[in-house]
């Protein structure tokens, strides 16, 4: 019996992939590789390249192998792209949920966890954010992914397929010896940015607008490692292994961390001066994102290991200065 990963070649499914062959469960990917990196994935797992809508192509990984769960990570994330392309989201992420229930549902495989996401609550009503929370997504990003976790909910109800919505929210660090990382092209996300200024493969960091209310005007995130992230991913799937049913769970440290922030932290970690300027707000950014993830905490049992924003940043910086043109393949 082995768990398909989709979107296992990208940054936080790579990590999930190599922490579920590590815990030795027998691991099936399948990606396209439009943004993800072959190389990413641990060479224990099997690997079926193409593409998650070709109903076809996954009838055929169906058909080879005994899937006994789906863990599904293959979405365009990325916010500030979704306010320019939302159709391409909405066909990639919504389109593929799609595809994806029904063929789950053809071969009766009933257990799905899902890449959710801070996104999908938009601008919070209260702080720390909690999953009973209204979702109202300021962004098409959000509202694919809140689109996906109302499909499984309603696949859920027509033909019992029972998923985990894992909502993260900012997601940092890499495998703590550098091996595999983050490497998105072209990046968008702040610490990779921060940490190429620190690095020298960029000027300077342009920070989106410093006149929110926040402590010092800038964003206010909440960073959560990506070893924690996979460690919930293989907690999630033994919860609904053990027949539990469709849940959704906040990840993050329950601490939140502003723009200005993280790039203090970097200066520290790295021991670089990383120059920044301010530049105007970024569309689609909610002003804070801190969830509360007790609820993963005490249901789930996670109990992340590397609860620390420089410690993410140090592993982070570990993968940069050993691998400074990422997998080197895009
Ligand atoms: N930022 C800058 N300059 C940059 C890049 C980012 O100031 O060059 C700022 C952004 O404006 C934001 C913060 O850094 O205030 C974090 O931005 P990221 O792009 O790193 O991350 P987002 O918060 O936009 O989004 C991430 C994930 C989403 C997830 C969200 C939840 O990409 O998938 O966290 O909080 F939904």
């Amino acid at each position: 019996m082995s768990v398909l990963i989709v979107g296992g070649a990208g940054y936080i499914g790579s990590h999930a992939v190599d922490w579920f062959c590590e815990n030795n469960y027998e691991v099936v990917v399948v990606d396209n590789l439009s943004t993800g990196h072959k190389d990413a994935i641990n060479k224990k797992a099997k690997f079926y390249e193409g593409d998650l809508r070709d109903k076809s192509f996954m009838r055929r990984v169906f058909d080879n192998e005994v899937i006994d769960g789906v863990i599904h990570f293959a979405a365009f994330s990325i916010v500030p792209e979704s306010m320019k392309k939302p159709l391409d989201y909405y066909d990639n992420n919504v389109y593929g949920m799609n595809v994806l229930l029904e063929i789950m549902n053809e071969y009766s495989v009933k257990n799905i966890v899902f890449s959710s996401t801070a996104a999908t609550y938009g601008e919070p009503k209260q702080i720390p954010i909690k999953e009973t929370d209204p979702q109202v997504p300021t962004n098409p990003y959000g509202e694919t992914k809140l689109a996906m976790e109302k499909m499984m909910h309603w696949a859920d109800t027509a033909y019992g397929i029972k998923f985990v919505a894992l909502r993260y929210f900012n997601v940092g660090g890499a495998k703590p010896d550098g091996s595999i990382g983050e490497d998105h092209n072209p990046e968008t996300h702040l610490t990779p940015i921060v940490l190429d200024v620190a690095h020298g493969t960029r000027n300077e960091l342009t920070i989106f607008g410093n006149d929110y209310d926040t402590t010092d005007g800038t964003n206010v995130r909440d960073y959560v490692h990506v070893m924690d992230l996979a460690e919930a991913h293989r907690l999630a799937f033994e919860y609904l292994k053990a027949g539990n049913d469709s849940n959704a769970f906040n990840l993050g440290s329950s601490t939140g961390f502003s723009n200005l922030q993280i790039v203090e932290a970097a200066r520290k970690v790295t021991g670089k001066e990383i120059p920044t300027k301010i530049g105007p707000r970024r569309p689609g950014d909610p002003s804070t994102l801190i969830a509360d993830s007790t609820k993963a905490r005490t249901v789930l049992n996670w109990k992340p290991k590397y609860d620390n924003v420089e410690k993410i940043i140090q592993d982070a910086w570990t993968w940069e200065t050993k691998n400074p043109s990422g997998y080197g393949d895009k």
